[in-house]
């Protein structure tokens, strides 16, 4: 089955309106492949300014959301609020999340349900530490991840895996294609044991952690991998060149 191309641009906590505004103009004026699903993942407080200004073919996701719909979680937005201004979309399980702000795979399951309910098609994070690399435990790391996840939703329909090595993230130590591949190759085949084999051949696996116009070609031939989640070169103009990595 061929799975569209799907390249996200996480700005993470990154610039301002005119860096928006810039952002926006080298996307829109850049010919983007029309074979590739592109979204970008704005800071909260751009969002609607964000998606007044983009184009249609550009999607806007938020990089973060919280597990209800409404009530006394100062400082929290709701999958309800990114609908009410038309963000379909959300990022979810960063490993920043998890590692800064303490995220459990419990809590982010819980998000991502409550996401998928709620309307939105979720980027869903995970990856391993360079430490639980060296130990050996990538394998049993992302399946865990993946599996807390699987445990909460009834549906994989809208959802997108970021595979999202830790070590490789704004590290400038890319994994190699075929450390990738292996990877995202483990989890299509957990897709195919524990969901199913259907779910498993539609569902796209993204690569994310220190991609750039330099890397992004070789990454994009490895059969598993359908797209890229990329922080730092998002915020530049090679992020055209990403996104049409594979013409
Ligand atoms: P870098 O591309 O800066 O390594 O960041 C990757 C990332 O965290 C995307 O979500």
């Amino acid at each position: 089955m061929s799975r569209k191309f799907f390249v996200g641009g996480n700005w993470k906590m990154n610039g301002t309106k005119k860096v928006a505004d810039d952002l926006l103009g080298n996307l829109m004026k850049g010919s983007l492949d029309p074979n590739v699903d592109v979204l970008i993942g704005v800071p909260a407080l751009y969002l609607d300014y964000v998606k007044e200004k983009s184009s249609c073919c550009i999607k806007v996701a938020a990089q973060n959301c919280y597990k209800v719909e409404k009530g006394a979680f100062t400082g929290e937005i709701s999958p309800a609020m990114l609908k009410d201004i038309g963000v379909d979309w959300v990022i979810l399980g960063h490993s920043e999340r998890r590692q800064i702000f303490q995220e459990t795979d419990l809590l982010i399951a819980e998000k991502v349900n409550h996401a998928l309910q709620s309307g939105l098609s979720v980027v869903a994070c995970i990856g391993e530490t360079l430490d639980e690399r060296e130990a050996g435990q990538t394998e049993s790391v992302v399946a865990k991840q993946i599996k807390a996840i699987h445990e909460k939703i009834c549906n994989w329909d809208n959802v997108v895996i970021a595979y999202e090595p830790v070590w490789a993230i704004g590290t400038g130590k890319t994994a190699s294609p075929q450390q990738a591949q292996e990877v995202h190759k483990i989890l299509r085949k957990w897709l195919a044991d524990e969901v199913s084999e259907a779910v498993s051949q539609k569902t796209r696996i993204i690569y994310g952690g220190s991609v750039t116009a330099a890397n992004c070609k070789d990454l994009a031939k490895e059969c598993d991998i359908d797209g890229f989640l990329v922080g730092g070169a998002s915020l530049k103009p090679e992020f055209v060149d990403i996104i049409n990595a594979k013409q």
